[in-house]
């Protein structure tokens, strides 16, 4: 794909999404609500929901427990823009096309962008029903969204040694010590996916050093530090990884757990957005 099209395709979702959004205030946060996690919406005020088959050249999302689409409004007073499901690499989208819901947030003008999703635990202490805090990625796993000529949001060789902006990870630890809520902090490592890993690939994993594990995350956080948007991502544990327990991995057990987890989710995301 050409940088004119990347840019080309992004202006004309823009243009869409502007008409649509006519007379309503700009988001300044953007949300991505990974793997069963998306009734988080609800909790969005005066909410307009744009389906994202309504867009054009939009990719859309096949996944059960991912919704697809925006839903603009507020929370509490902060206007905030909501991805109720995300596309992933395994659906058949190449990178570019993967990261263009959030390159479109921050086209709108969104000025933090949190992330989130369902993550297999690596690390011992990390169970199902845990939440952790992303500080860092390993992204090298997975091809680079920024592959191909340069879109013009940022530079061509962007910095990436902080990726998850430490403003905001002290905002989550403060909204979750106030609400009495235990959260954990590590490595997230992303794969292609669609299939879960081995045994073996996870013991290597943990020797690079990842605590946690998904198919998704870390190449919308470097779209979005790319064109110069703050990142925060909050990972639900939602199994052990492969091999470091007696049950065998399904899409239905992670979308048990998440369900599980929504709760407590819910409440530390609307405490820390109020903080932001
Ligand atoms: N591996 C990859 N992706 C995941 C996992 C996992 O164990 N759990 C939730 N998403």
């Amino acid at each position: 794909m050409t940088e004119n099209n990347v840019s080309k395709e992004i202006e004309n979702a823009y243009e869409y999404l502007q008409e649509k959004l006519a007379g309503r205030v700009k988001p300044v946060i953007g949300l991505v609500l990974g793997s069963g996690l998306g009734d988080f919406a609800k909790n969005i005020k005066d909410a307009l929901v744009i389906p994202y088959n309504d867009i054009p050249d939009f990719p859309t999302s096949s996944v059960e427990g991912h919704k697809g689409c925006f839903v603009f409004g507020r929370i509490g007073d902060v206007p905030v823009v909501c991805m109720q499901g995300r596309v992933h690499y395994y659906e058949g989208y190449s990178m570019q096309k993967v990261v263009m819901p959030v390159r479109l947030m921050c086209r709108m003008g969104i000025e933090k962008l949190i992330l989130t999703n369902a993550a297999g635990g690596i690390r011992d202490d990390l169970k199902p029903g845990d939440l952790m805090v992303v500080t860092d990625h390993i992204t090298s796993f997975v091809p680079s969204p920024l592959i191909g000529p340069n879109y013009e949001a940022g530079p061509r060789f962007p910095d990436m040694s902080r990726v998850y902006s430490p403003d905001i990870i002290a905002d989550i630890k403060k909204a979750a010590f106030d609400l009495g809520i235990e959260v954990k902090t590590g490595i997230y490592l992303q794969t292609t996916g669609p299939n879960y890993e081995t045994p073996a690939e996870i013991r290597v994993y943990k020797l690079l050093g990842a605590d946690a594990i998904g198919m998704s995350t870390t190449v919308e956080a470097m779209a979005a530090v790319h064109a110069g948007v703050k990142v925060a991502c909050i990972s639900c544990i939602t199994n052990k990884a492969a091999g470091l327990s007696e049950t065998k991995l399904s899409h239905e057990e992670v979308q048990q757990a998440a369900d599980m987890i929504k709760n407590k989710f819910t409440r530390l995301l609307l405490k820390t957005i109020n903080l932001l």
